[in-house]
């Protein structure tokens, strides 16, 4: 059977014995999840073309099922290493035997093990194909564990308000490329020196997974962030503002985000036609400078 539709049929019948699970206890209420289809190979070629996979990529199945998309994307390169996890012991036996047959069981293993329980912190590739409502409740586990920069992928469904990076469509079986965003949500300050005189930059970012927006402010003058741009921990933005003894200045600021520090270029352009690029280190602050007082000006 196709497996969209037969995911989909899963998906109706879900929704009945769900209804009919309402008073179950916890535990039952995850087992209601643990369905198997297998995704169709062609469809599993697509996930891993869309994944990119590099030599040293770590490729998990959250959900491995017969553990066809782990030992696809082992078999495609030799160092390629992936594991997968399933709560259906004789299907992850089964997995492992393939491993062994395929000759890839020294670079691929599967667990008995709830995806919930499962370590993501050092993986580089996620994929899952579950009911929504079981992807929905994994995403924060996702946001909070797996490393900025992992590409988080499934086909038909999706991860609700957490938007693709990236669709390779297809009538009916649609592949989807999510990518686990930094952290730049908060207070954020940078120094430049621009013409000879030094600037402070104290930036506030606001962030919505990989969509983030800010605005930032050097001595008393204030400029939003402009072509923000997240994927992973590769953040750039630019700001067009005025500095205090330079005039109306282009900044094009692009660097890696790693933990409380980011660090990369900016791009100047000031009115007297000089461009310069610049390091740029970004640090986390726990106070801003931002909302101090402004005053006004006087003659
Ligand atoms: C739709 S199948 C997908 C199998 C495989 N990923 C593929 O795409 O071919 C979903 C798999 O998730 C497993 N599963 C469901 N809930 C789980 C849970 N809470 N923990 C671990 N595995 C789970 C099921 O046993 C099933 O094998």
């Amino acid at each position: 059977m196709n497996g969209r539709f037969s995911m989909v049929r899963a998906a109706q019948g879900l929704v009945a014995a769900s209804m009919l699970l309402a008073g179950a206890t916890g535990a039952l209420a995850q087992e209601r999840f643990s369905l198997f289809v297998p995704s169709a190979q062609p469809t599993v070629e697509r996930l891993v073309k869309l994944a990119r996979i590099q030599d040293n990529d770590v490729v998990v199945d959250l959900g491995s099922g017969d553990g066809r998309i782990v030992l696809t994307a082992a078999r495609d390169n030799p160092k390629v290493r992936g594991w997968g996890v399933d709560i259906n012991e004789s299907l992850v036996r089964q997995s492992n035997e393939a491993a062994k047959k395929q000759g890839v069981a020294d670079r691929v293993q599967f667990y008995h093990r709830n995806v919930f329980d499962a370590d993501i912190r050092d993986v580089t590739v996620i994929n899952m194909w579950l009911f929504p409502e079981l992807m929905r409740l994994l995403r924060p586990k996702i946001l909070a564990e797996a490393r900025p920069g992992t590409r988080v992928l499934t086909h038909l469904f999706d991860m609700g308000s957490w938007q693709a990076d990236e669709w390779d469509k297809e009538a009916g079986s649609s592949v989807g490329l999510w990518i686990v965003p930094a952290k730049v949500e908060g207070y954020w300050s940078w120094q430049s020196t621009i013409n000879g005189i030094p600037f402070t930059h104290d930036a506030i970012l606001e962030q919505r997974f990989q969509m983030a927006e800010g605005v930032t402010r050097a001595g008393n003058r204030r400029g939003i962030l402009q072509n923000v741009r997240l994927r992973g921990e590769d953040f750039s933005f630019s700001v067009e503002m005025t500095l205090d003894g330079v005039g109306l200045t282009r900044h094009d600021f692009a660097g890696k985000v790693n933990g409380d520090q980011i660090k990369g270029t900016v791009k100047v352009s000031t009115p007297d036609g000089k461009n310069v690029e610049l390091p740029w280190l970004a640090r986390r602050t726990t106070t801003t400078a931002y909302f101090r007082p402004t005053g006004v000006e006087t003659k």
